[in-house]
């Protein structure tokens, strides 16, 4: 039987490969929630945040060569999902209105939670391991994300919310 050492370890860099992947997709589809954003504030949000995620990205790939190993990634469904649930309420949602940024915030917050969950278990993990240098890299994308779903909360009570609110049916 395999050591607790090893299963740990492999826990780690299947949880790793599927945050790659998560983030390389969230790249792909922040561009297009940032064009189907009605607020300029959320346009801007979404473009920031895809600037950050590539850097995320670059983590983990940094995070792969710490362990000697190539990146790889594999399908995140959770991720997949969570762009699909976006991608969905910007068909169903018109263009132009500030009910369709409430929507997309709230998409934005489910994938956003979804990262903080990843990245807080994986920060968890390498500590457990010893790996005290890839926790600290891992920390600070974990940080970056908590940051952002802070600032999706303060655009959505700052004033979308309310407007979508006060939108004719
Ligand atoms: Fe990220
Ligand atoms: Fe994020």
């Amino acid at each position: 039987m395999k050591s607790e050492e090893t299963m740990l370890k492999e826990l780690f860099i299947d949880e790793l490969k599927d945050i790659y992947w998560a983030e390389k997709h969230l790249t792909k589809a922040l561009p297009k929630m940032k064009k189907g954003s009605t607020s300029e504030e959320l346009a801007n949000a979404f473009d920031e945040h895809l600037a950050v995620t590539e850097e995320h990205v670059a983590r983990v790939e940094q995070v792969f060569e710490m362990l000697d190993m190539t990146a790889r990634a594999k399908k995140c469904e959770a991720m997949d999902g969570l762009v699909q649930e976006a991608q969905n309420l910007m068909e169903e949602l018109p263009k132009g209105t500030a009910v369709r940024d409430a929507g997309l915030i709230i998409a934005a917050q489910k994938v956003e939670h979804y990262e903080i969950a990843a990245y807080g278990s994986l920060v968890q993990l390498a500590k457990t391991m010893g790996e005290n240098e890839i926790a600290d890299l891992l920390q600070q994308t974990l940080d970056e994300e908590k940051e952002a779903d802070q600032l999706l909360t303060e655009l959505a009570v700052s004033g979308i919310n309310i407007g979508a609110d006060n939108e004719p049916e």
